[in-house]
């Protein structure tokens, strides 16, 4: 009995002998010091406070999680001397009799102080929610408190209030003031700002949106705002959302990180590391500054978001993309002959144009006149020269810093960067960002033109960047005075908004005969043919679980919306009425594969453009990077053919849009997708990635190339037999049956509608693709533009050989 007691006495005080030493209270007259290795502890010791090394010599006195993580590092909440590190020597975090707190750098520096006196007695003392407080023994009343002026964090429970500010930390490693702040603003909406270098913009709520468009509450002035411990957070804005691991559990905490965007961690013990359970869902590339000036943002699915430079210049400061890229030649002269330009695709750059204020844009200019324009101003970098499909124009945008520069391959229009004349830029078009996302087909066609706030608009949008938060507010207020609240927004401005049109329930009811021709159903809701207002056919598709709030849905409606790419159905509109969540499609005569594969209307050669097809739009949805976009339903019935067969992907996005009742339900709770195309992770709860797409494009294929559903499959009798993924068995095994004689078993296996008649080459490849893509192993898996890479190459091979 003795003995036991004894060594649970060891165990329990063996992991207190491997930290410093700790103390619960800190009286009057004490202190403690960097190199004393003493911490004030809370008295459920899951929060430490004292001194940090941040480097050589270099402390700040803080406070953080006792965990240590398994990178060996600790997690800090709160900082005192964050921009002003101390040594290790002769310093001192002292509470003086006066009752003041004080942090005092080589024996005379006074780095930091409470600036709060008290006479009465006090302590200092770390509670279990991680604030550090200064105590009144008579009435327990907090005289000070850490909780006050956070840093970049915020705890459970914590009042974030109109005297705070959250400062994101200058990089990774370097843990003084950052460029991104997130604060009340004089209206008392929550926003976030980037206050950089060189420019000062607000991107949080997108800025060309008013407080009432972004749903926000511009009345509500009490500009107050906290983490529960469940996991809900909630702003007197009226901005709030819940965790996806929603309820009471584990340890979280609230950080503006260093890239801009503010996420909820929340701590896995056993794996001592913290996991993102909510992120301010920005699309990464549109953080502003993110990357500096003269540089080009990225973001790919797999390796997160990337920065570059321009081509012509190098990074300003190595390891800090913040101080972006200078150029690596000079603009001596003004003269007009002594400049070129440089043309880059798919780019845009955001604000910073030449114009009459508030138009920053010139229309129907040609391209010679942009240039000379461009020309005329010294300080010129250069411009974005673009098509506008609505004015059936070109515009022009001269620029004077090249700054938020976001790549993405859905951008169709060009800048066109100035260099010196005899300046040689060694690069090629297209290929020299290939470093920076996994793709070898950079060159998606794109026949879409991309729909864009109109040039007033812009130009409005821009210029109120540029004038920074002072003028928003101004505008905010001019807004809200000339608008009712929950007045609807005008349709014209939220359709420039989003990018494409907002209908009323009434219209669509109209447009649709009141709902009567029903041409589908599926991906959550039923789909309508309509004929609109201006004689466009479209698919009106009414979605029946969507639950969600109305800017919750507008969000990414939008999302999915500014996504545009040939071989993705096109959205025109949507409506949000009441219950009504719908959505507006053009209208694909041809109908859909699933369609044309029983009506047997396609040869092989459309089967095969089809497969193509659709890799590229799939390829697209992957790589435009937003993560949540994966298809999660890839079936015939959701690829619908154009009157030239060409294949186009619907039904995207959805995956968010549906399903989602909010509180309890991580996004990807429920299993979603069609029995016979679903990916195994599905059902063997592993995690989802663009993986499960691929794997369900393969079982397409195999359905174009063998015209059979995915679970049925000829059995020895010539019977169709139903079982589960039996295709792909069936395929292996004829495969294995007759190793030798290929020919035979690619005849065997092929669609007896195709009456044998294929390119044997192309049937091998598409055969050798859709079993790659439906490896049981996610990771055997190939990804989608992998195998847009492989088709097209064996096209080219195909060309090859008949030639
Ligand atoms: C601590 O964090 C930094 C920055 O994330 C990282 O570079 C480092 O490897 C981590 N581990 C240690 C032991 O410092
Ligand atoms: C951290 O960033 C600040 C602000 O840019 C800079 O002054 C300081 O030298 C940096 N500290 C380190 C250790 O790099
Ligand atoms: C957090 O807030 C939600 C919503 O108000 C509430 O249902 C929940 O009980 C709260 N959790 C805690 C721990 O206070
Ligand atoms: C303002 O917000 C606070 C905190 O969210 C809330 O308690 C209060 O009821 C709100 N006031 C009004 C008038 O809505
Ligand atoms: C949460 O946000 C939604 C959408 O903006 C809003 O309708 C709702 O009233 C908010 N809830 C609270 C409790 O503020
Ligand atoms: C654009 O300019 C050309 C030539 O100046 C003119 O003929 C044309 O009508 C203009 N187009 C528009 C839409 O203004
Ligand atoms: C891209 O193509 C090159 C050569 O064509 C090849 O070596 C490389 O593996 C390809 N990369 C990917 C990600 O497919």
């Amino acid at each position: 009995m003795e003995k036991i007691q004894i060594s649970l006495f060891f165990l329990t005080l063996l992991p207190l002998l491997s930290y410093s030493s700790r103390i619960y209270v800190l009286d009057k007259g004490s202190s403690i010091s960097p190199n004393e290795d003493l911490v004030i502890s809370s008295p459920n010791e899951e929060f430490s406070a004292g001194f940090q090394s941040i480097g050589e010599n270099a402390y700040v006195f803080a406070v953080w999680f006792t965990e240590q993580l398994n990178d060996g590092n600790y997690t800090i909440v709160w900082m005192a001397n964050r921009d002003q590190p101390v040594n290790g020597k002769d310093t001192k975090f002292s509470l003086l009799y006066t009752g003041e707190l004080v942090l005092i750098d080589a024996g005379e520096i006074t780095v930091w102080k409470s600036n709060i006196d008290s006479i009465s007695p006090v302590s200092l003392q770390l509670k279990d929610d991680g604030n550090l407080v200064l105590v009144s023994y008579t009435n327990g009343e907090y005289i000070w408190q850490s909780f006050d002026s956070p840093t970049n964090t915020i705890l459970p429970e914590q009042r974030f209030t109109r005297n705070s500010l959250l400062v994101s930390s200058r990089s990774q490693t370097n843990h003084s003031s950052g460029f991104y702040k997130l604060y009340f603003f004089g209206d008392s909406v929550l926003r976030l700002l980037y206050d950089g270098p060189e420019i000062t913009s607000v991107f949080w709520p997108p800025p060309w949106l008013n407080a009432w468009q972004a749903h926000r509450s511009p009345y509500n002035n009490s500009k107050v705002a906290y983490l529960n411990a469940s996991g809900y957070f909630e702003a007197s804005d009226n901005f709030n959302f819940t965790t996806t691991d929603y309820g009471v559990g584990p340890r979280r905490r609230l950080t503006l990180d260093v890239d801009g965007n503010f996420r909820v961690y929340s701590l896995d013990k056993e794996m001592r590391s913290w996991k993102v359970s909510w992120q301010g869902a920005l699309q990464p590339c549109m953080t502003h500054g993110v990357c500096g000036a003269n540089s080009i943002c990225t973001y790919d699915h797999e390796r997160g978001r990337g920065c570059s430079c321009l081509p012509g210049f190098k990074m300003k400061t190595p390891g800090d993309w913040s101080q972006g890229c200078e150029a690596g030649f000079k603009i001596t002269s003004c003269d007009p002959d002594a400049s070129k330009f440089v043309k880059l695709n798919h780019i845009e750059y955001y604000g910073y144009d030449i114009g009459a204020p508030g138009v920053g844009s010139h229309d129907n200019f040609t391209y010679e006149q942009c240039v000379n324009y461009c020309l005329d101003y010294c300080n010129c970098k250069g411009f974005q020269y673009k098509f506008e499909p609505e004015k059936g124009v070109h515009t022009c945008w001269p620029k004077t810093i090249l700054i938020n520069g976001y790549r993405s391959n859905g951008f169709r229009d060009s800048i066109y960067i100035r260099t010196p004349k005899e300046y040689l830029i060694t690069y090629q078009n297209d290929h020299v960002f290939d470093y920076q996302c996994s793709r070898n087909t950079t060159n998606l066609e794109r026949l879409y033109y991309k729909k864009r706030p109109t040039q007033w608009l812009k130009a409005f949008m821009y210029a109120t960047i540029i004038v920074g938060a002072f003028e928003i507010l101004c505008l905010l207020i001019f807004l809200y005075k000339t608008q009712s609240p929950f007045k609807k927004t005008p349709r014209g401005y939220l359709q420039v908004v989003t990018g494409f049109q907002k209908f009323s329930y009434a219209e669509l009811k109209k447009a649709t005969k009141n709902f009567t021709e029903e041409i589908g159903r599926g991906g959550g809701g039923i789909v309508y043919k309509a004929k609109l207002i201006d004689s466009r056919v479209a698919a009106v598709k009414c979605l029946v679980e969507a639950n969600q709030g109305e800017s919750e849905f507008l969000a990414e409606v939008s999302m999915i919306g500014n996504l545009n790419h040939m071989n993705l159905i096109e959205i025109w509109g949507y409506c949000v009425e009441g219950k009504h969540r719908i959505l507006v499609y053009e209208y694909m005569d041809y109908g859909s594969l699933a369609d044309n594969l029983v009506l047997n209307k396609l040869d092989f050669e459309k089967r095969y453009q089809i497969a193509v097809g659709t890799s590229k739009g799939l390829a697209y949805l992957h790589e435009e990077c937003l993560d949540w976009v994966l298809h999660c339903d890839v079936k015939p019935h959701n690829i619908l053919l154009d009157s030239l067969y060409q294949p186009k992907v619907a039904d995207f996005g959805l995956a968010k849009l549906l399903n989602r009742s909010g509180k309890e339900n991580p996004s990807f709770s429920r299993i979603r997708g069609t029995r016979g195309y679903m990916a195994p992770e599905w059902v063997r709860n592993l995690p989802i990635t663009s993986k499960v797409d691929v794997y369900s494009y393969g079982i397409v294929v195999l359905e174009m190339i063998t015209g059979r559903g995915p679970n049925v499959a000829r059995s020895s009798n010539g019977n169709d037999v139903m079982e589960q993924g039996s295709v792909v068995t069936w395929i292996r095994e004829k495969m294995m049956q007759s190793a030798e004689d290929e020919k035979s078993w690619i005849l065997n296996i092929a669609d007896p509608a195709l009456n044998g008649e294929f390119n044997m080459d192309r049937m091998k490849i598409l055969i050798k693709i859709a079993l790659w893509c439906v490896e049981e192993d996610k990771d055997a898996r190939p990804t989608m533009s992998r195998v847009v890479h492989e088709l097209l190459h064996s096209e080219n091979d195909g060309k090859e050989n008949s030639m």
